[in-house]
C-alpha cells in the first residue's frame, strides 16, 4: 500500500497568511500542517509516500521533511505540480510511484482526531474498487464548501455532489481517499470542470457509477484546516487540546 499527500493549490482561502508560504507548511498548533497526514498515513501503516506541492514554496518542503526517517518512512519522494490543475491532476503525478499497488491519498490540510488504521485495514481486505472516509457534519453550513454523498437502497452510495447549495445528506466526504490501481485510468478520462480543474470528485463518482466505491463513517475530530480562516482556527483549538492520530478505540477490535 502506498499513501500520497496532495499539498499544493494556491491555498487562496487563507490569503494572505499563503502569499508567504504554501499552506502546508502554515502551523497547526506546535506543527507544520504537512506533519499531520504523514502521520495519519504512517500510524496507518503506510511507509512509503509521494508529496506532490507545487508554488512558488515547494523548495522548503524538502529541507523540512528531508528523507522521511524522522517519521518512520521507508521512502520519501517529491513531485511538483507546475499548474493549479486539481486534486486529480496532482494524484495522476503519482503513478509511476504507486507502480501497481492500492493508493491511500490524503490532502494535506486534512486533519483527524483518530487515526485511520481500521479503514486502511477494511480496504487492504477489499477486492478491488475504492473506499471513501465519510464524517457527519454537526453544522451543515460547512457541506456547502465539501463534497456530500447522496445514498440509494442499502445505503450504497450513488452519487457525489460537489459543493452542493443544498446538502443532500449530513456527510462530508472527507479528504482520505483509497483506491485500487485502476484509478490512474480513471483520472486519464476526466475533462476539466466549469473551474479549470480535474476534480477528485469526478474520479470518486466514476468509481461510484461502476458499483465500485465503498465507504466508511470515522469517528471521532476531523477538520479541513484550508476551508476558511475560521475552520484553520478551529481545528487548531481542538488539536491544542486534544491532539491528532489518536489510536482509535476500532482499532482494537479489528
Ligand atoms: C476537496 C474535495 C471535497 C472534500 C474536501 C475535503 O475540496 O473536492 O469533496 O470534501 O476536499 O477536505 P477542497 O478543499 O479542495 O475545496
Amino acid at each position: 500500500m502506498k499513501g500520497v499527500i496532495l499539498a499544493g493549490g494556491t491555498g487562496s482561502r487563507l490569503h494572505p497568511l499563503t502569499r508567504i508560504t504554501n499552506k502546508h507548511l502554515l502551523p497547526v498548533y506546535d506543527k507544520p500542517m504537512i506533519f499531520y497526514p504523514i502521520e495519519t498515513l504512517v500510524s496507518a501503516g503506510i511507509d512509503e509516500i509521494m508529496v506532490v506541492t507545487g508554488g512558488n514554496h515547494a523548495g522548503e518542503f524538502l529541507p523540512l521533511l528531508g528523507n522521511g526517517a524522522e517519521f518512520g518512512l521507508r521512502r520519501l519522494q517529491f513531485s511538483y505540480q507546475a499548474h493549479a490543475g486539481g486534486i486529480a491532476e496532482a494524484l495522476g503525478l503519482c503513478e509511476s510511484f504507486v507502480d501497481g499497488d492500492k493508493v491511500v491519498v490524503m490532502l494535506g490540510d486534512n486533519i483527524v482526531g483518530h487515526g485511520i488504521a481500521p479503514y486502511v485495514k477494511h480496504f487492504m481486505d477489499q477486492r478491488q474498487g475504492g473506499r471513501l472516509l465519510l464524517k457527519e457534519m454537526e453544522d451543515p453550513s460547512h457541506l456547502r464548501h465539501l463534497g456530500v454523498p447522496i445514498f440509494g437502497k442499502d445505503d450504497r452510495l450513488t452519487y457525489i455532489r460537489e459543493k452542493p447549495e443544498t446538502p443532500p445528506s449530513p456527510y462530508a466526504v472527507i479528504g482520505i481517499y483509497m483506491y485500487d490501481p485502476s484509478v490512474f485510468e480513471v483520472v486519464r478520462t476526466l475533462k476539466p470542470s466549469g473551474r479549470g480543474e480535474l476534480e477528485i470528485t469526478d474520479v470518486n463518482n466514476a468509481y461510484v457509477d461502476r458499483g465500485l466505491m465503498e465507504y466508511d463513517i470515522i469517528d471521532g475530530f476531523w477538520g479541513d484546516a484550508g476551508e476558511s480562516i475560521d475552520v484553520y482556527y478551529s481545528v487548531i483549538d481542538y488539536v491544542r487540546q486534544f491532539g491528532a492520530n489518536k489510536l482509535a478505540l476500532a482499532a482494537l477490535t479489528v
